[in-house]
C-alpha cells in the first residue's frame, strides 16, 4: 500500500520544518523540497497535498522565489503560508503590496467557519503574523475567509478548485489553534486518512533492515545519544548480533554517563548486539593539553575520535553495512531537502565513513524529526533517562571547560553538572527546559571559605528554552533553585568559589560556551 504523502515546498522561510512536523502529527508523512524542486518530480510522488511555506522574498519582485501556474492545477489541494499564499494569489492574477506598517506578532484574527480550513475554530482566534507585504486584492475565483483589523485577507480559498492561502503561520505555537487548521487541511480537505504511525514505522523499519541486511555484518558508532541508540536498538531487533556496537569513551561525558549507557547495551544490558566499550579518556587528555583555542579543541577531539574509532573497525575487520544516526533535520539542513542552506558539519560524526571498509550506509532515521526519533525509542522499550536525553554536543564536555581541558577540570565540571540537573529534576523542571548544564570558566577569583582566602575557579550554570536550538531564550530559573544548586556546588565540588548564572540569549550568545 502506498504512504499519504504531503508535500512541504521550501521558500526559505524560518519556520519550514515546523510545518513538517506540525503536518507529522497529524499522523501523516510529509516530505520537504525545495521550490526549485521540477514539478514533473513533484507530480511523481503523488501528494495528496501541497504546503507552500514562509520565505523572505516579496514575490513581485524581479527574481523572487516562484512556481509555476500549473502547480495549481494538479488537482492537487494546495495550503499557501505567508509567502506561499501570497505568491499563490499573485501566480494567479492578485495583487500583493506592501503594506503602510508591518503586521508582526499575536494578532485576533476574524475566520469564518464555513470554510473547511476554520472547522471548528474559534470564530475570534490569535494567530501569529510576520509580514511586510499583503495580498491587496485576491486572484479570480477566491474568496476572503478571514481578516484581521490590519489585514484585509487574513485568509482566502478557492475550495472547488482546492487552493487554500493563510497569512498568518499556524505552524507555530502562537497561533493558538494552528494545529487544527492544519489539521482540517491534510485530515479533511486533502483527505488523509492518518497512516503515519510510530508502531507501524518500527515494524517496517525492521522488516526492511533485515531484508536488505540478510547475512551480513553491521557496525554502529554508539555515543549514547538518542539517536544513535535509537538507531542501534532497531538494527538489534532487526539482525541481533550480526550488530556490533563501538562506544568510544572519550573521557568528555557527563558523570558516570559511560557506565550508563554501558548498563543499557553492554552484556548486562538487555539487548542482543556485541558491545565494544572503549576507554580512550588518557589519550583525549594528552591530545588537547595546553591546547586553548575552542575550534582547534572541537577539531582535535573529532579527529582522535575518528582514529579511535578506525583502530576498533580495523580490529573488527571488513563489515558490510555501516550504520549512521541522520534525522530529518540533518537531511533538511545539508541542503538535500528544503531550502535552507545552513551546514552545521559539527553536528555530525563528520569523517567515520572514510575510515571504515564497508559496503553501504544504514540510516534508518533518515525522514524522523527528533520527537518522532524519541517516540520510537519509547516504542522499542528504551529507557526514558536515554529516550528524553537533552542534546549533547559530540566534543563533550570539552567545549563546557573555557580554555585547557584537564583530568581535572573535567572531575570539577562533571560534578558541578551532577547537582545541577540532579537539583533541575527535584523541582520538576527537567522536561520543561530544552538543555540545561554547568560548564567551567576558565575565571579564578578570591574567594573565602571558614577563615581560609580560597582562589578557586567559577561555575557559570546555562538554561535555554529553545524551539530549534538556532534561536534560544535564558530560562528564569526559580531563585530558590539557583540558590541551592549554587549552595551545594560550592560545599560538594573542590575548587569552584563561584557559580554565576548566565542570562545570554542566542542571538547574541550560543548556547555552548565555546
Ligand atoms: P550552539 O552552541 O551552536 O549549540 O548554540 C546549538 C546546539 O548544538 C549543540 N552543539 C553541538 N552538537 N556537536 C554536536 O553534536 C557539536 O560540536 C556541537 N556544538 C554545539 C549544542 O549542544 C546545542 O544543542
Amino acid at each position: 500500500m502506498e504512504k499519504e504523502l504531503v508535500i512541504v515546498i521550501d521558500f526559505g522561510g524560518q519556520y519550514n520544518q515546523l510545518v513538517a512536523r506540525r503536518v507529522r502529527e497529524c499522523n501523516v508523512y510529509c516530505e520537504i523540497y525545495s521550490y526549485k524542486t521540477d514539478l514533473e518530480k513533484i507530480k511523481a510522488m503523488k501528494p495528496k497535498g501541497i504546503i507552500l511555506t514562509g520565505g523572505p522574498n516579496s514575490c513581485y519582485e524581479e527574481g523572487a522565489a516562484t512556481c509555476q501556474p500549473e502547480l495549481f492545477s494538479l488537482g492537487v489541494p494546495v495550503l499557501g503560508l505567508c509567502y506561499g499564499a501570497q505568491l499563490m494569489n499573485f501566480v494567479l492574477g492578485g495583487r500583493v503590496e506592501r503594506a503602510d506598517a508591518r503586521e508582526y506578532g499575536k494578532t485576533e484574527v476574524e475566520v469564518d467557519n464555513s470554510s473547511a480550513l476554520f472547522a471548528d475554530v474559534t470564530p475570534r482566534t490569535v494567530c501569529w503574523m510576520s509580514h511586510n507585504d499583503y495580498i491587496a486584492q485576491t486572484a479570480p475565483g477566491f474568496r476572503v475567509v478571514a481578516k484581521t483589523a490590519n489585514c484585509p485577507v487574513a485568509a482566502a480559498e478557492c475550495a472547488e478548485k482546492g487552493l487554500y492561502a493563510m497569512q498568518f503561520h499556524p505552524e507555530v505555537l502562537h497561533t493558538v489553534e494552528g494545529s487544527r487548521m492544519l489539521y482540517n487541511f491534510v485530515r479533511g480537505i486533502c483527505g488523509c486518512s492518518g497512516d503515519w504511525r510510530m508502531d507501524s514505522f518500527v515494524e517496517e523499519t525492521t522488516e526492511a533492515i533485515r531484508k536488505k541486511v540478510g547475512s551480513g555484518r553491521v557496525l554502529c558508532a554508539l555515543s549514547g545519544g538518542v539517536d544513535s541508540s535509537v538507531a542501534a536498538v532497531l538494527l538489534s531487533k532487526a539482525v541481533g548480533e550480526q550488530l556490533t556496537c563501538v562506544f568510544v569513551d572519550h573521557g568528555l561525558l557527563r558523570k558516570n554517563e559511560g557506565d550508563e549507557v554501558e548498563a543499557v547495551f553492554g552484556p548486562q544490558g538487555s539487548y542482543k548486539l556485541h558491545f565494544i566499550r572503549v576507554n580512550a579518556q588518557e589519550r583525549f587528555y594528552q591530545k588537547l593539553a595546553g591546547v586553548t583555542e575552542p575550534e582547534k579543541k572541537r577539531k582535535i577531539i573529532g579527529e582522535e575520535f575518528i582514529r579511535v574509532f578506525e583502530e576498533e573497525a580495523k580490529k573488527i575487520g571488513a563489515v558490510d553495512f555501516l550504520v549512521q544516526g541522520t534525522i530529518y533535520p540533518d537531511v533538511v539542513e545539508s541542503g538535500l531537502g528544503g531550502e535552507s542552506a545552513v551546514i552545521k558539519s559539527h553536528h555530525n560524526v563528520g569523517g567515520l565513513p572514510d575510515c571504515v571498509d564497508f559496503k553501504e550506509i544504514i540510516e534508518p532515521l533518515r525522514n524522523l524529526f527528533k520527537d518522532e526519533v524519541r517516540k520510537v525509542g519509547l516504542e522499542l522499550g528504551i529507557p526514558e533517562h536515554l529516550v528524553f536525553r537533552q542534546p549533547f554536543p559530540g566534543p563533550g564536555l570539552g567545549i563546557r571547560i573555557i580554555g585547557e581541558v584537564t583530568a581535572e577540570k573535567v572531575r570539577i565540571v562533571q560534578d558541578a553538572d551532577a547537582i545541577y540537573r540532579e537539583e533541575i529534576a527535584k523541582a520538576g523542571l527537567d522536561r520543561d527546559i530544552n538543555q540545561y548544564f554547568a560548564a567551567l570558566t576558565n575565571m579564578r577569583s578570591v574567594g573565602v571559605m571558614g577563615d581560609e582566602r580560597t582562589y578557586d575557579y567559577a561555575v557559570a550554570l546555562r538554561a535555554v528554552n529553545t524551539v530549534d536550538f538556532m534561536t534560544a531564550e535564558a530560562a528564569e530559573l526559580p531563585w530558590e533553585v539557583l540558590k541551592r544548586v549554587t549552595s551545594r556546588i560550592i560545599n560538594e565540588v573542590g575548587h569552584v568559589n563561584r557559580v554565576v548564572y548566565d542570562c545570554t540569549s542566542k542571538p547574541p550568545g550560543t548556547i555552548e560556551l565555546e
